[in-house]
């Protein structure tokens, strides 16, 4: 039986023999937490935190173990050191900033509630100490610092960028921009607010859309393209080597586009810059964009030129071009040349 077979199986019959529990003692919603209680699915917090428990279960946490690009890149996770992040113990098991290490169990949970809010105690870490609460939460620093997402989010340096920017000495945590305040409604259906669960990132324009400023201008015959990472807390982009952002033009004249580089993904552009982390075996320098910084290009316009227009890409993968669906424009703008 290879790997995610078993896997499967295991998680049927986990699942049966919950259900069976679940059945014999004629457990019903919403969930009753008992102080000895025994937190080890995302399952058990669904009844009581809905919203944070939907948001979750559809995000990149949520997904990372189940995300079809993770499985066809770790070979469906018979490559073992894949499920360190991506199906990890609870961070309070391995320590707070420390690389974690794989779990055997909720194969469909990936980075769930427990793997960040379990506690060493077994019980439940937060912002506030909730005696009265039913799950019992306590406060814990550790849980709260930035430590918390550097146990995975550190392989590509994400948190030590973040450490050397201007939000670090301000105090400008991750989840001040990843999580967001978001409503949750009590029993009574009074609403209180709560931090969102999404951690939208780079599957999501808007947040794509508050990275950064882009500016183009003529300069006697130069265009002058420019890009200021006026918006994410790390480099831009971060994480992953494969992301890309893309400056690219595309000039014309009275009859039409002029021929280009090619290097846009069609004859008629050209890329100007390309911001990029490149693969260890690859040729190259880093050239992500650091918090605050800003990057200019200068190119010379043909002759006859009558007006350019001038792109900025994302790109999940730099090997697609501006077809891919895993190419995002983020903005587009047109300049008249005479
Ligand atoms: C039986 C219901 C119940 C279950 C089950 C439950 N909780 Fe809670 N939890 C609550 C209630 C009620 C609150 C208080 C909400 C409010 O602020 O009004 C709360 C608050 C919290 C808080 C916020 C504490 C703070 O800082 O103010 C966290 C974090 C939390 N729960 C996590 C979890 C997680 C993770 C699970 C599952 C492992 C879970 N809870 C299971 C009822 C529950
Ligand atoms: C040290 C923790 C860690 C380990 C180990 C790890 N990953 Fe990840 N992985 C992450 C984090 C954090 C992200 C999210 C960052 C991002 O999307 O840029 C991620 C994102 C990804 C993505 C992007 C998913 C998407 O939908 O865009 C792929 C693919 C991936 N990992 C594959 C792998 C493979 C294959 C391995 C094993 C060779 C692996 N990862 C090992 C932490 C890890
Ligand atoms: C136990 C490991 C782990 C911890 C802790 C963790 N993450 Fe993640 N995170 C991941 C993995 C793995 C992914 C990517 C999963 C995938 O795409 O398959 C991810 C994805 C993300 C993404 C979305 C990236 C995208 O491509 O859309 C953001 C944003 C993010 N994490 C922020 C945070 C923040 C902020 C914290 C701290 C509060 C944190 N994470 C804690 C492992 C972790
Ligand atoms: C990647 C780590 C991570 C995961 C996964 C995660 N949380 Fe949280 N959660 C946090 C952090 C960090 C905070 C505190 C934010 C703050 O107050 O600064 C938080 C806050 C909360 C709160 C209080 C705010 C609110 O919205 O009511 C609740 C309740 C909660 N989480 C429940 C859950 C549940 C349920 C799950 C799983 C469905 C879950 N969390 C998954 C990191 C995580
Ligand atoms: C000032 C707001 C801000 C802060 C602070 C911030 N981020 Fe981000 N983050 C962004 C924006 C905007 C993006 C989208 C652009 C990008 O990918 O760089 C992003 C993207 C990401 C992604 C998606 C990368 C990918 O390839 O999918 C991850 C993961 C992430 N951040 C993690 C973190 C972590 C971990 C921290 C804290 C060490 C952090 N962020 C601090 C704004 C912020």
């Amino acid at each position: 039986m290879n790997l995610p077979t078993r896997l499967a199986l295991a998680a049927a019959i986990v699942g049966t023999f919950a259900a069976g529990i679940a059945f014999l003692s004629g457990c019903n919603v919403p969930a009753r937490a008992e102080s000895s209680q025994r937190w080890e699915s995302a399952r058990q917090c669904q009844s009581c935190h809905p919203e944070a428990f939907a948001e979750w279960q559809t995000s990149h946490h949520g997904i990372a173990f189940t995300n079809p690009e993770v499985r066809a890149l770790s070979d469906d996770f018979r490559r073992e050191e894949c499920m360190d992040c991506h199906l990890p113990r609870p961070l309070a098991v391995t320590g707070f900033g420390k690389r974690t290490l794989p779990r055997r169990t909720h194969f469909d949970e990936g980075v769930s509630c427990i793997s960040c809010h379990l506690g060493e105690d077994g019980g439940i870490v937060a912002r506030n100490n909730r005696p009265e609460v039913p799950c019992k939460p306590k406060r814990s620093e550790a849980f709260l610092s930035v430590d918390a997402c550097m146990s995975c989010h550190n392989q590509h340096q994400t948190t030590d960028q973040w450490r050397a920017s201007h939000y670090a000495a301000q105090g400008i945590h991750c989840t001040n921009c990843h999580m967001p305040e978001a409503d949750r409604k009590r029993p009574d259906g009074t609403i209180r607010k709560g931090r969102s669960h999404i951690y939208p990132g780079a599957h999501d324009k808007s947040m794509l859309a508050k990275a950064a400023t882009f500016t183009a201008e003529r300069q006697g015959n130069e265009l002058v393209l420019a890009l200021e990472n006026t918006g994410a807390g790390h480099n831009f982009p971060t994480e992953e080597r494969h992301r890309a952002v893309d400056l690219e033009y595309q000039f014309e004249d009275t009859t039409g586009p002029i021929a280009g580089l090619g290097t846009g993904g069609a004859p008629e552009w050209s890329r100007a810059w390309r911001f990029r982390q490149p693969y260890r075996d690859e040729p190259g320098e880093n050239t992500q964009l650091p918090a605050g910084k800003k990057h200019e290009v200068r190119v010379a316009a043909p002759a006859g030129a009558t007006a350019v227009t001038v792109r900025m890409w994302y790109r999940l993968t730099p090997m697609c071009n501006d077809l891919d669906p895993r190419s995002t424009l983020l903005e587009e703008r047109k300049l008249e040349w005479q």
